[in-house]
């Protein structure tokens, strides 16, 4: 099958399993563990990961949408399902229908799933997300007791959790801001805990808040990046050595590879690709790479990145185009057609991370990865 493909993603079950059973180390039996599958399972396969995950143990699954939870419950998967991302009134119904759990912070969005519960009869469990200071999604600290009051004298609504989200614990080393929002968040428990509202589900991790800050409130853990065997940033290495915890070891899950696409001899003085941005400097080797920015190869690694061909790296010449990049194997000996490039992942003793790509990109790993086009076909192997 995978010979037949002029390109696909590999995804190493093992090492999905290892990088799950490092975070449940740190997560512990007694809190459930939400695996973040949203944006196709960070480009490595909503589906293909979701089975692996809960079959290694983990608890919920995290997406982003209603169209994303429907896809798990139409593959059969029944695993409680929290949608994190914003769900417009028109996908309400089918949420409900679905039974995946909605995240909630807009009066008029409980109205509407208040009157689903009637109609369906059925008890619907809501996540209250409480603003801390992300200024993202979220109910304003000082109206969360009113909010989760109106929501629990509503019949078919109950409060299963309230959840945050850290603004910056990836990007520094020094976490007095997400010491902060997590004092905010505190604060809100204590609210609705003197209002006598118990919420079962407390959460608001993502996978650096996991490695540095394992608060005993939270039982829930929601992770995503480290899953797939990336560390968040390399702020959040250098804190887990600051903070003399030591390191979780993640291996990366994802493999990006392609087959030439032709192998050309050109003359010095040649101009590779469009824009004419490239002219050799010597008689060259050129491979022709069938992968280009609608499969999600970033533009921004023209003329910047190295692509793995036979265990060696090959510069990239030219600008990536929609379906095609080049790459340079003048001195890679015996290259031919349909030889395999790995973009992404090891060849030999030779490895091109997500991270490397990204900071050529100007981005961060995890949207190189999430932007691989989810028609590239995934191959767990
Ligand atoms: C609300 C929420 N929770 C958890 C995560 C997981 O974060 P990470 O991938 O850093 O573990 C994300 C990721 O964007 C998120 O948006």
């Amino acid at each position: 099958m995978a010979g037949a493909l002029v390109e696909r993603v590999e995804i190493k079950k093992s090492a999905l399993v290892h990088n799950i059973r490092e975070f449940r180390r740190l997560v512990g039996r007694k809190r459930k563990f939400l695996a973040v599958v949203k944006a196709n399972a960070y480009g490595h396969g909503l589906l293909e990961v979701s089975r692996i995950a809960l079959q290694s143990g983990v608890d919920w699954l995290g997406v982003n949408s209603v169209e994303e939870g429907a896809a798990l419950r139409e593959a059969g998967i029944e695993a409680p399902v929290l949608v994190i991302g914003y769900v417009p009134f028109l996908g309400l119904e089918e949420a409900v229908a679905r039974d995946l759990r909605l995240t909630v912070y807009n009066r008029e969005t409980v109205r509407r799933l208040a009157a689903l519960a009637v109609r369906f009869r059925k008890t619907i469990p809501l996540h209250v997300k409480v603003e801390t200071g992300t200024w993202r999604q979220g109910v304003d600290l000082k109206d969360i007791g009113a909010f989760v009051r109106d929501i629990l004298k509503r019949p078919g609504l109950v409060v299963e959790g309230l959840s945050s989200h850290f603004a910056n614990i990836e990007d520094t080393t020094k976490h007095d801001y997400p010491r902060r929002q997590l004092e905010s968040y505190r604060s809100a428990c204590r609210e609705l805990e003197a209002r006598g509202l118990e919420v079962p589900l407390k959460h608001m991790s993502c996978t650096a808040s996991t490695m540095l800050f394992p608060e005993p409130e939270f039982n829930l853990a929601r992770v995503g990046i480290g899953l797939y065997g990336l560390w968040p940033s390399k702020e959040t290495y250098l804190s887990c050595i600051l903070e003399k915890k030591k390191p979780l070891s993640l291996e990366p899950v994802l493999s990006w590879k392609a087959r030439i696409a032709q192998v050309k001899k050109v003359p010095a003085g040649a101009f590779v690709g469009y824009g004419c941005t490239y002219r050799t400097t010597r008689p060259t080797v050129l491979a022709i790479v069938p992968v280009g920015y609608f499969d999600g190869y970033d533009r921004g690694l023209s003329n910047a990145a190295h692509v793995l061909v036979k265990g060696r790296r090959a510069p990239l010449r030219g600008r990536v185009a929609m379906d095609f990049f080049t790459a340079d194997v003048t001195d890679i000996p015996g290259v031919k057609l349909e030889d395999e490039v790995t973009l992404l992942g090891a060849d030999g003793r030779e490895r091109i991370s997500a991270e490397d790509l990204a900071a050529l990109a100007g981005t961060i790993s995890y949207e190189i990865l999430s932007r691989i086009n989810p028609l590239v076909p995934r191959i767990v192997v």
